[in-house]
């Protein structure tokens, strides 16, 4: 299936199987803001347990705080945000659509490397199990054609984004022959700075009210209680402060779905160290937010690091983790080294002193930091993508038909079990409803006794339930029930008993956390 009608697909199912809504919805929508429904909130929910519990309960020199979404303004203009927080954007005058320049631009390089994909695939189809794909794209005239095309405009936009050369982005894009998705044309204004964050008001107008900005990053949360945690906790450098909220971006280009929001929510980790080991540790955090994704199983060949070309003005590293979603391989994570901007930053405005003292140096310091920075809803995307499988399978009479499942992980699966009585008369399903008032206290359970068995296996398939139980007249004089799996669709007998330490054992967050060890 094409990569575009998959995505169409699963965003479908998303809306038909109570995951994601367009927010909204019966006032015909807001444009890039999205609701969760009843197993998009679960799923959510996983995904943050799984995430706060690797960092606060995994490590024991990282705790979490939950800070307020308005914020003092001044905190803005400290951080940067109220004069740097800038996307370039440009209109097109024909069709009055407004793109990120900066987008257009990523877009030309990413077809440029969609025509390299395309001859080494050629390449391979050629040559078969003989073909060497680093020697082809070594020596292949036209590719390497196209990588010197790739490089040059990938120096001069890189260039161009570090200087914040808006005359030269514009004509990167008039040199391109970059035209408008919608009217086709190049007829393009200049490219202008817009800020992404979103103002308020706060207090009435009579007292004189005070402009307030909605976050868009949880991170200064974090640096402004710095004193605080670090005091209280009586923390020791290294030590880390984790936030999972909400953010807000007035994002220009907001597109592809729960992608790019413009209220969505992060998990940051703010990690304090001593200056000039900021590096060090900033490779640690690399290695170990690759292995927390690569844990959940979705094949390690679908993530890939990409190192910032533009350093952010508080950085002097930065890296991001990326995973193969239907429109390509995007940023899932940022992994920044922060240095000491953002303290310092803080401690100059708020006339506030902002150190550690540091008992070995004997010497007071504004700690560096190393920051992870994760949208919950893009990890969402990436799961659901990752997990969403159409299979053939054969019906009871040998027909083919087509089996849609969600192959989530089990832990992170809103239900892990149904419960469902074969038919819904002599007493099973009181037995069933048994079985659930057992185990309700420990898992999400769902009990189903509407439509054939076959058809609710295939609801079940459908939101991702690991593991359907099936209660039979046998169940009464034997206390045995049908457990059937997900993913291999395999049945099994077994004791009512056994049920709750042969679930426990997969939907527990263990077999993951397991393998994060250093
Ligand atoms: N504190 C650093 C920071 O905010 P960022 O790269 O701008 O860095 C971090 O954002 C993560 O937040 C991204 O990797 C992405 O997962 C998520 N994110 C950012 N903007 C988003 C948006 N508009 N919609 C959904 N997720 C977004």
């Amino acid at each position: 299936m094409a990569q575009e009608d998959l995505f169409k697909k699963l965003i479908a199912h998303c809306k038909e199987y109570g995951y994601v809504f367009p927010s909204s919805e019966i006032y015909d929508g807001l444009s890039a803001v999205y609701d969760y429904g009843q197993y998009g909130v679960e799923l959510k929910n996983n995904i943050k347990k799984y995430w706060w519990d690797s960092m606060v309960l995994l490590h024991e020199n990282i705790v979490g705080i939950d800070s307020a979404i308005f914020m003092h303004p001044t905190i803005w203009k400290a951080s940067g945000h109220v004069d740097a927080f800038n996307d370039p954007l440009i209109d097109n005058k024909d069709s009055k659509k407004r793109y990120r320049a900066d987008v257009l631009i990523e877009e030309q390089l990413a077809k440029i490397e969609g025509k390299i994909d395309k001859e080494v695939e050629k390449a391979s189809a050629r040559f078969g199990e003989m073909f060497d794909e680093a020697q082809f794209r070594a020596t292949n005239g036209r590719v390497l054609e196209y990588q010197i095309k790739w490089d040059e405009l990938h120096n001069r936009f890189a260039e161009a984004l570090n200087n914040a050369d808006l005359v030269e982005l514009k004509q990167i894009i008039e040199d391109q022959e970059i035209v408008c998705p919608i009217s086709g044309t190049r007829n393009w204004t200049e490219v202008r700075q817009f800020n992404l964050m979103f103002s308020t008001e706060m207090g009435s107008t009579a007292d004189g009210s005070l402009k307030v900005y909605l976050r868009p990053e949880t991170a200064q949360g974090i640096f402004v209680n710095y004193m605080n945690v670090q005091k209280s906790g009586r923390m020791k450098i290294p030590f880390g402060i984790a936030q999972i909220g909400k953010a807000f971006r007035n994002e220009i280009v907001a597109r592809q779905f729960i992608f790019r929001m413009r209220e969505f929510e992060q998990m940051e980790l703010q990690f304090f160290v001593r200056p000039g080991t900021e590096l060090e540790w900033f490779e640690k955090w690399k290695q170990l937010r690759i292995k927390w994704h690569q844990a959940l199983g979705f094949g390690n060949e679908n993530y890939k690091f990409h190192l910032h070309e533009k350093l952010a003005h508080y950085a002097n590293a930065a890296v991001d983790i990326e995973f193969k979603f239907p429109f390509g391989f995007k940023e899932v994570e940022g992994i920044h080294s922060r240095t000491d901007y953002d303290l310092s930053q803080h401690q100059k405005f708020s006339g506030k002193k902002i150190q550690y003292f540091d008992p070995e140096l004997n010497e007071s310091y504004v700690p560096y930091v190393v920051e992870t920075s994760i949208g919950v809803d893009r990890m969402f995307l990436q799961i659901m993508a990752a997990s969403y499988h159409e299979d053939t399978v054969e019906d009871n009479n040998g027909q083919k038909e087509t089996r849609v499942v969600l192959r989530l992980p089990a832990p992170l699966a809103p239900v892990k079990l149904a419960v469902m009585p074969l038919i819904k008369k002599d007493g099973l399903p009181e037995k069933a409803r048994e079985i659930i008032e057992e185990l309700k206290f420990d898992f999400n359970c769902q009990y189903d006794e509407k439509d054939s068995i076959g058809k609710r296996y295939r609801r079940q398939d459908a939101i991702g339930t690991p593991f359907c139980v099936t209660v039979d007249h046998d169940t009464a004089t034997d206390n045995t029930v049908t457990i059937r799996y997900r993913d291999s669709m395999l049945q099994e007998r077994v004791q009512i008993s056994q049920l709750r330490e042969l679930i426990s054992a997969q939907v527990g967050f263990r077999t993951l956390f397991k393998q994060l060890k250093d």
